[in-house]
């Protein structure tokens, strides 16, 4: 198998942002490679990974866009969302303070993204469950007033991070 002679579709680019440290980048990295890093460092800058799925009968290219949630390493905004058709709001359901900067993040997101853009709400780290800080019906509600989807995930244990990119790949479809 491969992508030898593969005819792309379409190719969807996927924006994740949310604070640092929520768990952007081993989103990314499980979906992408089905891998995990517990030491994982601080995105500087931007960085994407691609993914070839079939939905539908066709091929879809899943470009996924994954930048630093601290200030002083981000990149220039607008470009990173370019183009972009798909955005996943990151928080921590361990951190209050990451799900109440969801506000903010979202405020920056339809200031410069397309309006047609499909949002989805994620909050990761559900395997720390016992230190959850951020109730499920909390993130329901913001989800439901702002219009997003919503899920909750774990990038450690593999929770929903592939229902979740399919359902936002399957959405912009
Ligand atoms: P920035 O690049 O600074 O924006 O951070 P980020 O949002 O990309 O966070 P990153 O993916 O680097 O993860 C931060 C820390 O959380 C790392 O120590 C990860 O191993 C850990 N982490 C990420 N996802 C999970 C998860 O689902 N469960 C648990 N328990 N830890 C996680």
């Amino acid at each position: 198998y491969g992508d030898f002679n593969q005819k792309i579709d379409y190719v969807f680019k996927v924006v994740l942002i949310g604070d640092s440290a929520v768990g952007k980048t081993q989103l990314l990295a499980r979906f992408a490679r089905n891998e995990f890093s517990v030491d994982s460092k601080a995105t500087i800058g931007v960085e994407f990974q691609t993914k070839t799925l079939v939905i539908d009968n066709k091929t879809v290219k899943a470009q996924i866009w994954d930048t630093a949630g601290q200030e002083r390493y981000r990149a220039v905004t607008s470009a990173y969302y370019r183009g972009a058709v798909g955005a996943m709001l990151v928080y921590d359901m361990t951190k209050r303070q990451s799900f109440d900067h969801m506000a903010r993040w979202l405020e920056e997101l339809r200031g410069h993204a397309d309006k047609n853009i499909v949002i989805m709400l994620i909050g990761n780290k559900c395997d720390l469950g016992t230190l959850r800080a951020v109730p499920t019906e909390d993130a329901q509600e913001f989800a439901q007033r702002e219009n997003l989807f919503f899920m909750e995930t774990s990038a450690l244990e593999a929770t929903n991070v592939e229902t979740a990119f399919l359902t936002i790949l399957t959405e912009i479809y």
